[in-house]
C-alpha cells in the first residue's frame, strides 16, 4: 500500500431505501478512528440524506454514475452538479455495470469524468476485462487501453483515483490472485505515469470484485494497491467495517 491513506468506497449499486439510512450511520461511528478514506456511494435518491445523516463524520458520499451535461432533457439522468448539489464528494465513473448495460465507451466515460471535475467532483474511474478477455491473454492491453482512453488530461494535477475490477470478479465471489492483481496495477500505474508523469505516480489504484471481510487485508496489501471498491460487502456494516479495519 503506498503511503498516502488507503481509500476504501462502498458502492451500494441499486440498493438502499431510507431505513438503510442507519447502516450507513453503523459505518460512520465504527470508522471514526479509521486512517482510511472511507465513502459510500448510495443510490442517487438516498444521496442527499445520507449526507445529511452522516455530515460531521468521516464518511464521506459519492455518486455511482453521472450525465456528462450539467442539465437538460435527458430523462432519467442525473448530472454530475446534481451530485455534488446533494452532498456528494465523489463518483464512481465507467463501472463495467455500465460499460457493459449501457455500452458506455472509453469517450463517455472521458465526457463523465471532465464532468466531474467540472462539478468538483473527485472521479473513481473503473476499468477491468471481461473473462473471455482474460483467457485470450489480452487482460493487460485491455485495462491499459482503458486507462489511456477513459482518463482525459483535465485529470492532471486534480484529485481521482483508478479502480481495478475484473468483470469476472464483480458479484461472483472469484477474485484473481494476488500475483494477478499485482501484475494488473503496476501495468496501470506504467500508464499513470505515462500520462500524468511523476502525478500519475500517487494516482491510487482501487482493486474491486468481491471483495470481503476474509480477503481484503491480502488484497489491500498487495503491491500498488490503493484501497478497494466493493459492492456487496458494503451494505452491511459489519462487513464493510472489517474491510476498512483491514486496510490500516
Ligand atoms: P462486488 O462488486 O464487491 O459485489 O463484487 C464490486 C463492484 O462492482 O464495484
Amino acid at each position: 500500500m503506498t503511503a498516502r491513506a488507503p481509500l476504501i468506497a462502498g458502492n451500494w449499486k441499486m440498493n438502499g431505501l431510507r431505513a438503510s439510512l442507519a447502516e450507513a450511520a453503523a459505518i460512520a461511528k465504527g470508522a471514526e478512528q479509521s486512517a482510511a478514506r472511507v465513502v459510500i456511494c448510495p443510490p442517487a435518491s438516498l444521496l442527499h440524506q445520507m449526507s445529511e445523516a452522516l455530515a460531521g463524520t468521516r464518511v464521506l458520499v459519492g455518486g455511482q454514475d453521472a450525465h456528462w451535461e450539467e442539465s437538460g432533457a435527458f430523462t432519467g439522468e442525473v448530472s454530475a452538479e446534481m451530485l455534488a448539489d446533494a452532498g456528494a464528494k465523489l463518483v464512481i465513473l465507467g463501472h463495467s455495470e455500465r460499460r457493459t448495460a449501457r455500452g458506455e465507451t472509453d469517450e463517455v466515460v472521458a465526457a463523465k469524468v471532465r464532468a466531474a471535475l467540472r462539478a468538483g467532483l473527485e472521479p473513481i474511474v473503473c476499468v477491468g476485462e471481461t473473462l473471455g478477455e482474460r483467457q485470450a491473454g489480452q487482460a493487460l492491453a485491455v485495462v491499459t487501453g482503458q486507462v489511456r482512453g477513459s482518463l482525459p488530461a483535465e485529470l492532471a494535477g486534480r484529485a481521482f483515483s483508478v479502480a481495478y475490477e475484473p468483470v469476472w470478479a464483480i458479484g461472483t465471489g472469484l477474485t484473481p490472485t494476488t500475483a494477478e492483481i499485482e501484475e494488473m496495477h503496476r501495468a496501470i500505474r506504467a500508464s499513470l505515469v505515462e500520462l500524468f508523469g511523476a502525478a500519475g505516480a500517487d494516482t491510487p489504484i482501487l482493486y474491486g470484485g468481491s471483495v470481503k471481510p476474509s480477503n481484503a487485508r491480502e488484497i489491500l496489501h498487495a503491491a500498488e494497491v490503493g484501497g478497494a471498491l466493493v459492492g456487496g460487502a458494503s451494505l452491511k456494516a459489519v462487513d464493510f467495517l472489517a474491510i476498512v479495519e483491514a486496510a490500516a
